[in-house]
């Protein structure tokens, strides 16, 4: 079965945040359960692209309204990654190095999406099926089935995977002539709300659509950012998956990027050690509870609620608990947490910016990860915690409600509270730092959460028998 991911993220080739990491394991796993899924992304002038060696695979000229557009298809030459890589280059508008937030982005996830359909349409393959990530590739099911340039794919299935419900993409009618030689009578199928909206399209001509986990496929015809109404009409379509995480990249007792490796027999003094160097660096003391955040800084995560948390928190329990945050986003919230650690540098540490070495050494150093995330389709923060031995402070909600069982519970192995508040973030904060003095339950509920298995196989396999209910049997 051949599969075509399409997404403006995947890792390691570029990442901003969650959608890397599934795009980048997802089909691995895939293949390993015996499919052909190859990933299609935006060429971006980064290290990965440098250091690799790719062939071109393809070459097209095509049409952005009236603008022309040389591109080519880049094809990494290995597989090294556990599937094909496919970029897709066009000079002057996918060749940069940022991945989001240029004024032209429109353009470009356009033009990606364009010349997508081009290549495999002239290059006369044929796929089982298009997978298509988020609203950068939301525009492909209607193309496929509504331009009379692409009628040869107008019979593949394709699914498209919510990741983020918040984002839609949206734009004017102007840019309707970027679409090629679509059917009139169709534009009904691009609008949402007076302007095309490339997520409710997706929503609207897709077979079926996924979102990254069951609690949120519910949540959506609530909170979508003014696309409820068309969740629920539209929900009998729609199937909950969560996601995984690569145990390959993410194993405590083979992660490179850990000064000390440790397994669940070593989980104590594993995680002492890596603390140790964890708080060394950031200027805390190794002997008090760690919270750490890791994240967007929006409000979407709920991190502007930070600052005055913590500052409560501090208030409250005196020195006896400490803060470490890893993140960038909202200037107010960056303000003020660098306000903070200057305040309180002995308890409070915080680095402003994007460091993926850094955010494996807090998962494996740190006591707890907080995440009092507003909206959160899935989350794989909480997931890398456990599978480090930290224990997830979540609120209730998206993924996080699928994944984390309060430890008051039966069987249960985190910490979970309900309302985007201060007051239910420190009451959290207070159970922690209650929880942490009892060192033997706290060695219990670490090793009770790196024994769940949150690896890909078995959502993978859920997303095979969905491609398999769609595409037809000879
Ligand atoms: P989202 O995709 O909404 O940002 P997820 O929980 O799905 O949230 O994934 C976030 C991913 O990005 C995780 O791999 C996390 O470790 C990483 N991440 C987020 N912010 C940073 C940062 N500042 N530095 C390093 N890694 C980060
Ligand atoms: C999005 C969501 C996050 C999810 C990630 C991967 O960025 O915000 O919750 O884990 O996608 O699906």
């Amino acid at each position: 079965m051949r599969i075509f991911h399409l997404s403006a993220e995947c890792y390691p080739i570029a990442k901003v945040g969650g959608l890397a990491d599934v795009v980048g394991a997802l089909p691995k796993y895939q293949n390993l359960a015996g499919l052909r899924a190859a990933v299609v992304m935006p060429f971006y002038n980064r290290k990965f692209v440098h250091e690799n060696e790719f062939d071109t695979v393809f070459q097209g000229a095509t049409l952005l309204g009236t603008r022309r557009l040389f591109f080519e298809i880049l094809k990494e030459k290995t597989d090294k990654l556990g599937f094909e890589l496919y970029l897709v280059k066009i000079p002057g508008l996918l060749d940069r190095e940022n991945v989001y937030s240029y004024p032209d982005e429109k353009e470009q996830f356009i033009a990606f999406q364009i010349c997508f359909l081009d290549w495999i349409n002239w290059s006369g393959q044929t796929p089982d099926l298009v997978h298509c990530h988020d609203h950068h590739s939301g525009l492909v099911p209607f193309m496929m089935y509504h331009s009379n340039l692409y009628r040869r794919l107008a019979h593949i299935p394709t699914i498209f995977t919510i990741h983020n419900g918040q984002y839609h993409g949206a734009f004017g009618w102007e840019k309707l002539n970027y679409l090629p030689e679509i059917d009139f009578y169709k534009t009904g199928l691009l609008d949402w709300n007076g302007g095309i909206n490339p997520l409710a399209s997706a929503v609207k001509c897709c077979w079926k659509y996924t979102t990254v986990s069951p609690s949120y496929l519910q949540e959506l015809s609530v909170n979508s950012n003014g696309l409820e109404y068309l969740f629920y009409v539209e929900r009998d379509k729609g199937v909950g998956i969560i996601n995984g995480i690569d145990t390959d990249v993410w194993n405590p007792e083979t992660d490179p990027m850990l000064p000390e490796n440790f397994a669940t027999a070593t989980v104590t003094k594993g995680k002492q050690k890596n603390k140790e160097i964890l708080c060394e660096r950031f200027a805390l003391s190794a002997d008090k509870p760690l919270i750490a955040f890791i994240g967007r800084l929006v409000s979407e995560k709920g991190s502007d609620l930070l600052p005055a948390a913590i500052e409560r928190s501090i208030k409250e329990h005196g020195d006896k608990v400490n803060f470490l945050i890893l993140g960038a986003g909202e200037t107010a919230t960056e303000t003020s947490l660098n306000l903070l650690k200057k305040l309180h540098p002995q308890n409070v540490n915080v680095f402003i910016g994007y460091d993926e070495s850094l955010a494996h050494l807090i998962y494996a150093g740190a006591d707890f990860l907080l995440m009092p995330s507003r909206v959160e389709p899935c989350g794989l923060n909480q997931m890398y915690s456990m599978r480090y031995g930290t224990m997830p402070m979540v609120r209730s909600t998206g993924g996080l409600k699928d994944t984390v069982i309060d430890f008051g519970e039966e069987g249960g192995y985190g910490i979970r509270f309900e309302e985007v508040s201060v007051d239910d973030i420190c009451v959290s904060v207070t159970r922690a730092v209650v929880l942490y003095k009892d060192s033997r339950k706290m060695q219990t509920l670490r090793k009770r959460m790196m024994a769940l298995d949150f690896s890909w196989d078995r959502s993978a396999k859920e997303y095979i028998n969905l491609y398999e209910s769609l595409i037809p049997k000879i």
